[in-house]
């Protein structure tokens, strides 16, 4: 892959600040281009973080981006994440990785064919917590699990996102919402 990664983003979105801000924190990233189904929302976003704005075949076709950020709404998840795969691209997608399991495992066996990376958020299980309960358990520390509990509390997204209803709407909802997590 080409180092710095060049980056093209799928999804101008609530969420879009937050990547832009943390892609400008890794020199290692080179965001490109951004595209949306609403090319309003692509020229702000583009405008707000000195990127290239353009529609999302052009954005697939350009030579100049390496990865693809998927940060659409979940029931589209899939999809665009087919279309970045066909264009050859790696992809990287917000949770869940579809809004069914088939679809996740379609994306992934496509992903392999092709020889293409393909990583989705969040990526907590890499920090010290999850990678310490990982050791326990490889390392025999706890003997053999037989259960698993977990606790997630939440505000009430409707509180503060402008458009929350993909979060009622399938791929969203407390298991594929926050279960990632
Ligand atoms: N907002 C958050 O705080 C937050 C936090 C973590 C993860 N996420 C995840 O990020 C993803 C996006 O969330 P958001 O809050 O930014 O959603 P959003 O609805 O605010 O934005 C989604 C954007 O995708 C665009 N879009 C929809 N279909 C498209 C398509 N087929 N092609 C191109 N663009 C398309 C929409 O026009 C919209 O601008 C979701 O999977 C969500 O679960 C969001």
């Amino acid at each position: 892959m080409h180092v710095p990664v060049r980056v093209g983003v799928i999804g101008c979105g609530n969420i879009f600040g937050r990547y832009a801000t943390g892609m400008s924190r890794f020199p290692g990233l080179t965001p490109v281009a951004v595209a949306d189904a609403d090319p309003a929302r692509a020229d702000a976003a583009a405008a707000s973080a000195g990127l290239v704005a353009c529609p999302v075949g052009e954005l697939l076709a350009r030579p100049d981006i390496d990865v693809v950020v998927n940060i659409t709404p979940p029931t589209v998840h899939a999809s665009v994440s087919e279309q970045v795969l066909a264009a050859g691209k790696h992809l990287y997608t917000e949770k869940p990785l579809a809004d069914t399991v088939a679809a996740a495992r379609a994306g992934l066996a496509e992903a392999g064919r092709r020889g293409l990376l393909f990583g989705a958020a969040p990526d907590t299980f890499l920090g010290s917590a999850g990678q310490t309960a990982r050791r326990a358990i490889d390392d025999g520390v706890i003997g053999e699990p037989v259960g698993a509990t977990a606790f997630v509390t939440h505000s009430r997204a409707e509180t503060w996102h402008p458009d929350s209803t993909f979060l009622f709407r399938p791929g969203g909802g407390p298991a594929l919402d926050m279960g990632p997590y």
